[in-house]
This record gives C-alpha cells, sequence and structure tokens, in this order.
C-alpha cells in the first residue's frame, strides 16, 4: 500500500466536526464524529409523507412500473426481492427489459445513520482511512445525488434525463403535491424537480419508521430478553480480534443499550475480495471489474487513486439474514456462505475461487490492495481456519437476532440454508441457479 496522501487545507466541513485539512475534494476530520443519536432526527411529517409517496410511485420509471420499493422491498427491510431472473443472477432488475442493477442494492434501514464522506486517521494508522458517503463506492454524498443514480441509469429506473422525468411529474396529483410543499418552480424546473424528490426522500429515510430497532438483539442490549447459548457464543466470536473479528469493521457496542451504536458498520470500506459473480452481465467481459471506491477517489482528486481499486463501504449487518445475495456484487446465496468465506478465504481460497485463482474480481495490478492483514483472512493457504464450522454456524445465529420483528418470519431455517451453500460460485446456470425448490423462503 501506497502512503503518502497529500493533505491541503479546506473550506469543507461536517456539521459539528470541525476539519482543519482535506485530502482532495473530501475533509479530514480530527475525531471520528459522533453516531447521530436517534432523538436527533426531527423531519417534517408532511415531508415525510411526501417521501414514502415519492418511493412508492411506480411512474417515476422508464419505462413506468419500476418504484424505488421494486429493489428496495419494504417486506424485506427495505432490501430486493428476487424472482426468476433476477434470482438466478443475484442483482435486482431494472425498469427495461434485460436490464439487470450493476451491483446488488443494500437495505435502506438504517441510512439516517450513514455519515458524509471523511477522512479520520486512527493513532495507530499509517495513514488516513475514507468514511462515509451513499452506495458501495462511497460516490453520492447526499441523498438528493444519490437519487441521481437510480433514477436516470439505463439499468435501474431508466429516465433519460432530469427533463423527461419532469415532463412525466407536471400534472399529476404527485406533482401537484410537490408544488405544495415546495412551490410551482420545483415541479417546472427539472433540476429543482430532482432537489425537491430528494428533500421528501431524505425525510423519509430520517423517519423512525426507517430506523425500527425491533430486533431481538436490541431487547437485548436494552436488558429485556437473553440470547440463546449459541446466540451469544457467536457474539463472542464476533468481538474476538483472534477469532471472527468481524466487530472490527461491523461496528457494536454491546456494553451501550443505545442501539444506534450497534450499527454493525463503522462505515469505512475494505478490499476484501469476494469471489467475482460470473452471471453478472458486465462480467461477461473478462477485462471487466468493479473496482469500487478508487473510481470515487478519481473523481474526489484524491492522491493516489488507484491504492483504493477493490475496495467497498462495509455492510451494515442488521437485516441481513433476509437477504437472498450477499456481497455488493450478490455472489453469495446463504448467509452461512458469507459467514464461512471470512473464515476459508486465506486457508483454502480454492473452496471460493474456481480454479483456485485467488482473488478473481480484483484486476491483477491492484491486488496488493486486498486485505490479507486482518484476522480471520491473515492465514497461510493449508493451515487451520480462525474458525471451526460449529463457530461459523454460531456466528450466524448471531447474526440473525439482527433482525427487526417485522421481518423474522422471513429468514430462512438455518439447517436448510446451511444445506445449500453453494462456495466456489460457478459460472454454468444448471449449477449455480438455487432450484425453484429452495429459492424463496417466505
Ligand atoms: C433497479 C433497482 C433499483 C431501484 C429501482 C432503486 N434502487 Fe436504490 N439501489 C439499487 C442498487 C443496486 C444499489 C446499490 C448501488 C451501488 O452501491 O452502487 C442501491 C442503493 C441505494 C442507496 C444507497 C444506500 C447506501 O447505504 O449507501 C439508496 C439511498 C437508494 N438506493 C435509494 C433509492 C431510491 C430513493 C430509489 C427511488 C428513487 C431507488 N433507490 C431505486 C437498486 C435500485
Ligand atoms: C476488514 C474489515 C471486515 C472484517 C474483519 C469483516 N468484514 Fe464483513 N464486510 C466487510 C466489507 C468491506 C463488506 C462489503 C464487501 C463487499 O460488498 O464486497 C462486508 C460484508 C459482509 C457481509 C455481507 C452483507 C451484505 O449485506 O451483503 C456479511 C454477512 C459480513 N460482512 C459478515 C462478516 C462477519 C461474520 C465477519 C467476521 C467473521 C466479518 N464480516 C468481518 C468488511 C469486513
Amino acid at each position: 500500500m501506497r502512503l503518502s496522501i497529500a493533505l491541503w487545507v479546506a473550506a469543507a466541513l461536517i456539521p459539528g466536526v470541525a476539519a482543519a485539512e482535506s485530502i482532495g475534494m473530501t475533509p479530514k476530520l480530527d475525531a471520528v464524529p459522533p453516531p447521530a443519536e436517534s432523538t436527533a432526527f426531527k423531519p417534517d411529517p408532511n415531508l415525510v409523507a411526501l417521501g414514502k409517496r415519492v418511493f412508492f410511485d411506480p411512474r417515476l420509471s422508464e419505462p413506468q412500473g419500476t418504484s424505488c420499493a421494486a429493489c428496495h422491498d419494504p417486506g424485506r427491510a427495505f432490501a430486493p426481492t428476487l424472482k426468476g431472473e433476477a434470482l438466478r443472477i443475484g442483482v435486482p432488475a431494472g425498469s427495461r427489459a434485460g436490464h439487470m442493477a450493476a451491483r446488488n442494492a443494500p437495505s435502506l434501514l438504517y441510512l439516517r445513520y450513514v455519515p458524509q464522506r471523511y477522512f479520520f486517521q486512527d493513532d495507530d494508522a499509517s495513514f488516513p482511512s475514507p468514511f462515509g458517503g451513499f452506495f458501495a463506492d462511497g460516490r453520492a454524498n447526499s441523498i438528493a445525488e444519490q437519487i441521481r443514480g437510480p433514477l436516470f441509469s439505463p439499468d435501474e429506473m431508466g429516465n433519460r434525463s432530469p427533463r423527461t422525468l419532469q415532463r412525466k411529474v407536471a400534472g399529476t396529483e404527485l406533482g401537484q403535491a410537490l408544488t405544495q410543499q415546495f412551490g410551482a418552480d420545483a415541479v417546472r424546473d427539472p433540476e429543482r424537480l430532482v432537489g425537491a424528490l430528494g428533500k421528501a426522500l431524505e425525510a423519509y429515510f430520517q423517519s423512525d419508521e426507517m430506523a425500527p430497532f425491533t430486533s431481538r438483539f436490541d431487547d437485548f442490549l436494552r436488558k429485556r430478553t437473553p440470547l440463546s447459548p449459541a446466540e451469544m457464543r457467536g457474539l463472542a466470536l464476533f468481538r474476538n480480534p483472534d477469532k471472527g473479528n468481524c466487530a472490527s469493521c461491523h461496528l457494536m457496542v454491546e456494553s451501550s443499550s443505545r442501539p444506534e451504536r450497534s450499527l454493525f458498520t463503522d462505515f469505512g470500506y475494505d478490499a476484501i475480495a469476494v469471489p467475482r459473480n460470473p452471471l453478472l452481465p458486465a462480467n461477461k467481459d473478462a477485462r471487466h471489474f468493479d473496482v469500487g471506491l478508487c473510481q470515487t477517489a478519481r473523481a474526489l482528486k484524491w492522491p493516489e487513486p488507484d491504492q483504493w481499486c477493490g475496495y467497498f463501504r462495509t455492510a451494515g449487518l442488521r437485516n441481513v439474514a433476509v437477504r437472498q445475495t450477499f456481497m455488493h456484487n450478490g455472489v453469495f446465496r446463504t448467509l452461512r456462505d458469507a459467514v464461512a468465506f471470512y473464515a476459508t478465504r486465506s486457508t483454502d481460497p480454492a473452496q471460493w475461487y474456481p480454479g483456485g485463482k485467488r482473488f478473481d474480481d480484483v484486476p491483477a495490478r491492484y491486488q496488493g490492495n486486498v486485505n490479507v492483514n486482518a484476522v480471520p483472512m491473515n492465514r497461510r493457504a493449508g493451515t487451520t481456519p480462525a474458525l471451526t464450522e460449529d463457530e461459523i454456524d454460531d456466528i450466524v445465529a448471531f447474526l440473525r437476532t439482527l433482525t427487526d420483528a417485522r421481518h423474522v418470519a422471513l429468514m430462512p431455517d438455518p439447517a436448510a440454508d446451511k444445506a445449500r451453500s453453494a462456495h466456489a460460485p460457478r459460472a454454468s446456470t444448471k449449477t449455480a441457479a438455487i432450484r425453484p425448490d429452495q429459492a424463496n423462503t417466505r
């Protein structure tokens, strides 16, 4: 890893935390911003209601029929419910026939805690690291900026431009509601319309409805319910720096009864080199790679941006047990595989990378960026993994406690999940496809 990072004095600020310097166009903070308290969010109820309407409106896509909720299903913790071809490939389908999203879609619950982008250098770190920003590569820094992604991507909602979107909204009752809230210009001027939609959606995402904290783990934190022995063992392994070491990236504070301290991500980035998903349309081209954060680094003029190729934002793990596919490229089909990957990526790479081609989704010239130092991914090939099979089961049992009450019934039976563990993904549709009888757990 190249460490030299130039610093410049800049004016960019994150509210409440002073930044004396910046790295490229991103502020460098002297302290990690404290996690926002749940009570800090007081969005205007009218805006929340309007944002909710926008979120579920299927007319906003081209062709019509694909709302935000089509890929962020409220019945699945606002992660996608995949069917048919989308389930086979592992990522959601867009509004246009045959178009698939380039990545897996995350849950949108707890989105209000995602901070704006910043750099921070820990005392024991030799260089500053980036945090925050929306998307797996942090390329958007606000909801207003973020929604341009889905609205104008040909692979998602397919609108050609703010102008065509504006023509669609003007004259509808949604247009009237937006006029009432933001004034007539917000519906007449295409750019303002995108801003208004962003403001409304942001308010919806800030509402308590989008941050329920109703999981068994939350009740455990509040000392209202115990966890089972297997779940407690899983929690201990998750935190133990010599075993799972998961909490070093998937941050949690067991001693705090405030659940917003335990979002199971520090919003940092890492290169853990998940296997390539050969079924993604773009991956038909062997030269195509999704390199993640370094594209953002280039756009924001961070020095030596290539050092961030292969980095993706650490996923929050709340409601992870109701996901159908895992990681930014949807390569894993069971939670157990996602956990087992960490245990044996380094000790038995052939189990995960077809033909033993280690780090097959990171271009050769960036493979030096891959994290080979963090437990449990730091062992030599052929040595004993840091986690036994039983310990992997315990961590899965613990992760299942992070499911909000409303979604508990969606969790697959752990034994069935284990039985269909696929390990190394295969390009052949016959082996990679999930059999229909296993496809849905509902
Ligand atoms: C066709 C499927 C699809 C539709 C429709 C869609 N999204 Fe997404 N969404 C995705 C995917 C895929 C990602 C991850 C993309 C990435 O990381 O680059 C994503 C990511 C996001 C994120 C970032 C979350 C985070 O933690 O950083 C937000 C916020 C979001 N979507 C909101 C919306 C909103 C609002 C709409 C409607 C205007 C919408 N999405 C419509 C597929 C979709
Ligand atoms: C060095 C940091 C780091 C450590 C340690 C780590 N993770 Fe992760 N985790 C990540 C990153 C980064 C991602 C996103 C990777 C991607 O999408 O390609 C991720 C993704 C995941 C996902 C997929 C979530 C989703 O929504 O698809 C699961 C599950 C997960 N981690 C569980 C664990 C467990 C269990 C452990 C401990 C055994 C662990 N992680 C240790 C950084 C880490």
